[in-house]
């Protein structure tokens, strides 16, 4: 009776003289993945318990197998020699036992002393032969290997074995051991309790350790991961968001504002993107009142050309219609401008953040895109110090787990004084820069009419360096843009930077 192989295997092991048993001997034509499938099955019932062995045998090449069958070349050879009355002429040889093995046959059957030459002739030495390599392939095609070392290496070589995988299993009992499989409900179900079936039913136990399925699921960007994490540390801080829905900018909030001259090589085509249509904005407008900002517009002039508020300014005629241009905002200091301008009317300390994209005319290459994303802080307060800025710094920085500082005196037109911040990265085992900060400018600031004794700290970082770093990605096109593989969206884990 043909039963189901699980049944089979119990069977056979409830009848094994040898324990384990092994799949291979007892079901030698049953494919290793089939035998494997009914042990899993019998195992979680924990009626088998079993291991894999993976073992290399010796199986013949389809060469082998033809001398298995019909005799080695060189006792083709032979017995062609033998039945040609008066020797075999050399020549004739190859038709009668094919040209391979007139070949090989030939110079195996002279060197093992069966046969020799007679001019032109081949003739018999050895009354009889022994065809060893016959008996040795037939060995191999029953055991699967040979006893001597050297054989098996030489038929390797001659292309009449090759070694394969053989995966088996090792079999025993297991504890609930039986001879039929008995059936497991996965559910109670009310007819069981109705009936008292429930108390003799077997139930298939929960398997915990069971990987529940991939539900597929949209996933946040490794970048907006990043993000929401800066953005938790600045409400921790108390900071309020700053709206970055201008990516267009006029060069005023832009540049101006920031006391940025018209001069200035970041104004330039090559760092920064004009718009041509329409090219140019009109005058900065207040935005609740939609009046002109015609006192700020002629303090900022002033401060450029003549000076004003204690600076001498830069002295050149500055330009409105430089001044209107329209471009793609290279940083959000533009907006952190505004907002302090807007502070000016209520004057008070503040805290804003921001974190969005700017633009800036680069060559892309591995760790420049000509967008990314600016994060962005200010804190303006009265008689701010430069230490309240380091002091500053090191909270801020601490949150995101970089412990280590360093300042480095730098220039903005905006900003004095300015510093680089370097951070130790424990990670990479080095100084990284990661960010530029400073004091905002007292003619930037009084220009906007905020009070003398306010002073204004920002800083900056790019967004994509901490997550480059964070998922270990060396080019930022993998990150952003068309090369971006979702399979690393969705694969990565989200991020507490203070935990790392
Ligand atoms: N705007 C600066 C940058 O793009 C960052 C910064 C902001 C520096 C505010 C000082 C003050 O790098």
């Amino acid at each position: 009776m043909a039963t189901d192989l699980p049944t089979q295997i119990l069977h056979a092991l409830d009848t094994a003289s040898a324990l384990p048993l092994v799949s291979s001997t007892a079901f030698p034509n049953v494919e290793a993945t089939v035998v494997k499938g009914a042990l899993d099955s019998l195992q979680s019932k924990e009626m088998v318990v079993y291991e894999t062995v993976d073992r290399e045998v010796a199986v013949l090449t389809e060469e082998g197998q033809s001398i298995v069958n019909d005799g080695s070349h060189e006792a083709k050879v032979y017995e062609a020699v033998c039945k040609a009355v008066g020797g075999l002429k050399i020549s004739e040889l190859p038709k009668l036992v094919g040209a391979n093995t007139a070949k090989v046959g030939q110079g195996k059957a002279f060197k093992e002393g069966w046969i020799k030459k007679d001019g032109d002739k081949l003739v018999k030495k050895a009354t009889s032969i022994k065809d060893s390599s016959r008996d040795q392939l037939r060995t191999i095609a029953e055991t699967h290997t040979h006893p001597e070392k050297e054989v098996l290496a030489d038929l390797k070589k001659r292309k009449l074995v090759i070694m394969q995988k053989r995966i088996s299993f090792k079999i025993n009992k297991g504890a609930k051991f039986a001879l039929q499989v008995v059936k497991e409900e996965t559910d109670l179900t009310a007819e069981m309790i109705a009936s008292g079936a429930w108390k003799t039913q077997k139930f298939k136990p929960y398997n915990f350790a069971a990987l529940g399925a991939h539900t597929p699921s949209g996933a946040l960007h490794p970048l907006n991961k990043v993000r929401s994490e800066f953005r938790n540390i600045f409400f921790e801080m108390g900071f309020t968001e700053m709206p970055t829905n201008r990516f267009v900018e006029s060069g005023f909030w832009n540049f101006d504002t920031l006391f940025v001259p018209q001069q200035h090589p970041a104004r330039d085509l090559q760092d920064t993107f004009y718009i041509s249509d329409p090219a140019v904005a009109d005058k900065p407008r207040d935005d609740e009142t939609g009046e002109t900002l015609t006192e700020y517009w002629n303090n900022v002039r002033e401060v450029h050309q003549e000076g004003k508020f204690g600076s001498l300014g830069y002295r050149y005629p500055w330009k409105e219609d430089e001044s209107l241009r329209l471009v793609l905002r290279t940083h959000t200091t533009a907006i952190s401008a505004a907002m302090l301008h807007k502070l000016a009317k209520n004057p008070g300390p503040a805290r804003y953040f921001s974190i969005d994209r700017v633009f800036r005319n680069e060559t892309v290459d591995a760790t420049h895109l000509a967008e990314f994303h600016q994060v962005e802080g200010v804190i303006a307060d009265y008689n701010l110090t430069l230490g309240d800025l380091i002091g500053f710094m090191r909270t801020f920085f601490g949150k995101m787990g970089v412990h280590q500082l360093r300042f480095k005196p730098a220039y903005n037109p905006y900003t004095e004084p300015s510093m680089e911040i370097f951070g130790y990265h424990e990670g990479l085992g080095k100084w990284v820069e990661i960010g530029n900060s400073g004091q905002f400018r007292p003619e930037m600031l009084e220009a906007m009419g905020l009070p003398k004794d306010m002073r204004v700290h920002g800083w900056g970082l790019s967004l994509e360096r901490p997550t480059m770093i964070r998922y270990k990605v060396s080019n930022i096109r993998e990150l952003l843009g068309h090369k971006v593989d979702l399979g690393f969206v969705e694969a990565n884990a989200a991020v507490r930077l203070d935990r790392e």
